[in-house]
């Protein structure tokens, strides 16, 4: 079966309703090798079209049985009322290798006293003292920008990706310097380009002893790694005023059951969980959001319009962001079509019943975030642009079992706040200061690669205004 990805030949009217370049599901669930095969070169290719239309789908062709569930009292199951029945072993066994048994990957005691330890940096009246570091990176970036019409395409991407990388070290985490935005820049690509085999492999239970492809660059990578952030810790220990951060708190932090502060080694795994899931998933966000307004110019300008009414000629601050409603309203709508952490997983511990099925202990429960907010019960022409669904009082009839890009439950992302206010902080600078472009022939497939990333990057003629 091919996956096409839908087009559009020229820049869409005003007045005509844009659908963005998404996932083609094959028809049927497939056979086996046909799934790995589109497993491995979109995660989200291998999701059968009935995902988008039913609330569980059954497949049980693979070496290990997988339920996809779109039900949105069995994600409350799932994720809230039997979390313990459900294990993020897969995740484990895909990230561990980078990011050990952090915050992102730990289970039981283990992630709550973690969890408990990180809470109190990121209470939203805490999180607006932040917004100057990010404006402040965000005109970094903006500083470099040509007024030159015709000047060269910018990879977008990974612009977005260096700007929310400059963000977390201005705020979360003090300290990372240039070398290590590199360092993290270069390791993650080595181990994205190896991420089809690895989810592959966790999915399919395969053991840790079996050789995975690319093993060798990517254990390079994660080794470069760690040991930038280790001596990014060895630096702090030996600074003699100690500031109060992430970094600070993790490294005082006791386990309430042991007593015990964390290792150097539970140290480096929290540090790279907040390095990594704190900017590629932000980086994400503004990369399609910027395609997306580019597609919908009558979007930017009323951003634009916003912007100039709400901020004003200076920077953007604390108090301008819960203003900036249609942004925000732009924003979760791209975040919808283009979730960038578009699905996750569990592992069934026990038997379990979802709707007429009843499922085994050792069944993968995928929850795909990509097709539940393009789900066509739940949503009107899911496939479309319409930032208008999140205006208050229609987003307020919105399930969040329905529309869930930070997940959900206890486990749900601890920097969803954070996130919003730091898209929306950039985004605003951004658009008030120039005009993104993206060639008409440009229609990237949006592929999972753990963050939802666009085939062929996202360059685009970035000008300034004025
Ligand atoms: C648009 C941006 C973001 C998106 C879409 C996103 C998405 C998610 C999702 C879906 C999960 C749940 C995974 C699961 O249940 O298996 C998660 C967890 C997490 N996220 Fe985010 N995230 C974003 C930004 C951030 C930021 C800015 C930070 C930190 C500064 C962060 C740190 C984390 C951590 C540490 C977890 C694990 C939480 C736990 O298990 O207790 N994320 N994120």
């Amino acid at each position: 079966m091919t996956i096409a990805v839908e087009t559009h030949s020229a820049p869409l009217l005003a007045s005509r309703a844009l659908t963005p370049p998404r996932v083609m599901p094959p028809k049927r669930p497939q056979g086996r090798l046909a799934f790995a095969a589109n497993f491995l070169r979109n995660p989200l290719a291998s999701i059968p079209e009935a995902v988008y239309e039913e609330d569980f789908v059954l497949y049980d062709k693979g070496r290990v049985p997988l339920v996809w569930i779109t039900d949105p009292a069995a994600i409350k199951m799932v994720t809230l009322d039997r979390r313990d029945d459900f294990s993020k072993v897969a995740q484990k066994r895909l990230l561990g290798p980078l990011l050990g048994n952090g915050l992102l990957t730990a289970e039981g005691q283990e992630w709550k006293w973690q969890r408990q330890t990180a809470a109190p940096m990121f209470r939203h009246q805490d999180l607006f003292a932040m917004v100057p570091p990010i404006v402040q990176a965000t005109e970094a970036y903006i500083a470099t920008l040509s007024r030159d019409p015709s000047g060269q395409a910018r990879a977008v991407d990974r612009d977005m990706t260096s700007v929310t990388f400059d963000v977390i070290s201005a705020t979360l985490l003090p300290g990372g310097t240039a070398e290590m935005g590199h360092a993290i820049e270069t390791s993650t690509e080595k181990f994205q380009a190896s991420t089809g085999w690895m989810l592959l492999f966790a999915l399919l239970n395969v053991p840790a002893w079996v050789p995975r492809p690319g093993g060798a660059t990517r254990q390079r990578g994660i080794h470069l790694l760690r040991s930038s952030v280790l001596s990014l810790i060895a630096q702090r220990r030996g600074m003699a005023t100690k500031p109060d951060d992430l970094m600070q708190r993790l490294m005082d932090a006791k386990n309430p059951e042991t007593g015990q502060q964390m290792s150097d080694e539970q140290l480096i795994d929290n540090l790279l969980t907040f390095y990594l899931a704190g900017h590629e998933t932000t980086a994400k966000a503004l990369t399609w959001t910027l395609f997306l307004l580019s597609r919908a110019p009558e979007w930017e300008e009323r951003l634009l319009a916003e912007v100039q009414q709400v901020v004003g000629a200076g920077p953007v601050k604390a108090e301008h962001i819960d203003k900036l409603v249609l942004t925000q309203q732009v924003i979760k709508e791209s975040m919808r079509l283009f979730p960038p952490a578009p699905q996750f997983g569990r592992l069934a511990l026990k038997d379990c019943n979802f709707g007429p099925h009843t499922v085994k202990a050792g069944t993968q429960v995928m929850i795909p975030i990509y097709a539940i907010q393009r789900h066509k019960k739940y949503w009107t022409n899911p496939d479309q642009f319409d930032p208008t669904r999140f205006e208050a009082a229609k987003e307020a009839k919105i399930s969040r079992y329905n529309y869930m890009p930070f997940g959900a439950g206890p486990r749900i992302c601890i920097g969803m706040a954070f996130a919003m206010m730091e898209a929306t902080a950039i985004l605003a600078t951004l658009i008030r200061a120039a005009h993104f472009e993206v060639s008409p022939d440009h229609n990237p497939e949006p592929i999972s690669r753990v963050t939802l990333v666009p085939k062929g990057g996202m360059p685009m003629h970035v000008t300034r205004r004025g």
